[in-house]
């Protein structure tokens, strides 16, 4: 991720993300709904997203949806069929948990790519936690070889 095109600012290459924040809540209720909005005045806000906090019983049952490989709709044909049906199963079921485990994007440095996973994702992970592993696409080799997705230089 540090090579290639990651190096290289523009709409087909780096694209500064801005601001990051990160907010811990604590002491959450549990079985609350919680509403929340991210921005600020300059930038705009968003919409307003909301999720559920688990209860507090640790009797109740936990369903996670795990998948890899996604990447963006519709440059990866799989990627909308994928979104949609985590979509549905979200929406039909008390989903705990999102797990993303590995080649999330397959944007490669290019953040115009990354700015389109990040909202075809929105609708669901705007609304449970979501937790992303690396995969070979994430990993930042520091030497290079033929399947190396980073480019970097050299052999390996
Ligand atoms: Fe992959």
């Amino acid at each position: 991720m540090c090579g290639g095109k990651a190096n290289i600012t523009g709409t087909q290459a780096f694209i500064s993300p801005g601001y990051m924040n990160t907010i811990l809540l604590n002491n959450l209720y549990p079985s609350t709904i919680y509403f929340y909005q991210v921005g600020n005045n300059e930038h705009n806000w968003s919409s307003i997203y909301k999720f559920i906090n688990r209860s507090s019983s640790t009797d109740d049952e936990v369903n996670l949806i795990a998948y890899a490989d996604m990447g963006v709709s519709p440059i990866q044909s799989g990627a909308k069929a994928t979104i949609d049906r985590v979509l549905a199963r979200f929406l039909s079921n008390n989903v705990t948990a999102i797990l993303h485990i590995g080649d999330v994007s397959y944007a490669r440095g290019i953040g115009t790519l990354w700015d389109a996973f990040m909202s075809q994702n929105e609708p669901t992970t705007s609304r449970a936690s979501y937790m992303v592993g690396i995969g070979n696409h994430e990993y930042d080799h520091v030497t290079g070889g033929n399947k190396d997705p980073s480019q970097a230089p050299g052999d390996g």
